[in-house]
């Protein structure tokens, strides 16, 4: 269960995020709508730890997590895919990919479940980031966020 209560934040003077509170259950799917340039991904941002809030709560299978680091959020079992994706593109896919268990004890190697749900990322484990598609680099952006086994 993830729970935001009355969140701020700011770029600038600029008030983006207004006392936003809503609970997320566990093994459901949430969805969050609104116009254009509304704040959806900043708070996703947040969430994360990749923008600061100037205030509020991010509770967390009951621990709060505004004060934690990015790293320490994606251990905890949160995992981000950025809107504009981020993808290395010097970086092959597989690597890549290998980047998203950074936070795991153990990686070893890319298993099989990731490939399986994006085939094109097998097909192209050896090309360059930056040379995929659009459309490809989404879903090793999604790929690379699952790899660090995210909770629900
Ligand atoms: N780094 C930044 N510095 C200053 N203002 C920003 C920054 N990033 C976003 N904004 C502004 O904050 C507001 C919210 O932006 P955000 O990217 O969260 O919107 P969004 O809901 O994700 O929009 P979209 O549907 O277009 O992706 C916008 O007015 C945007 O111009
Ligand atoms: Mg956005």
């Amino acid at each position: 269960m993830l729970q935001v209560n009355a969140l701020n934040q700011f770029y600038g003077g600029s008030h983006i995020l207004r006392n936003v509170s809503f609970d997320v259950a566990a093994g459901k799917l949430t969805t969050l709508l609104g116009r254009n340039g509304v704040g959806k991904s900043t708070l996703l941002k947040c969430l994360m730890g990749v923008v600061p809030t100037r205030s509020g709560s991010i509770q967390w299978e009951g621990q709060a997590l505004e004060k934690k680091a990015p790293y320490e959020r994606v251990s905890a079992g949160l995992a981000y895919v950025p809107q504009g994706r981020e993808i290395f593109p010097r970086l092959t896919v597989e690597e890549n990919l290998l980047i998203g268990a950074a936070s795991r004890a153990r990686p070893s190697g890319v298993p099989d479940r990731i490939y399986q749900l994006f085939p094109v990322l097998r097909t192209m484990r050896l090309r360059r980031g930056g040379d995929l598609s659009g459309g490809q680099q989404q879903q090793l952006a999604i790929g690379r966020a699952l790899m660090s086994e995210p909770a629900c």
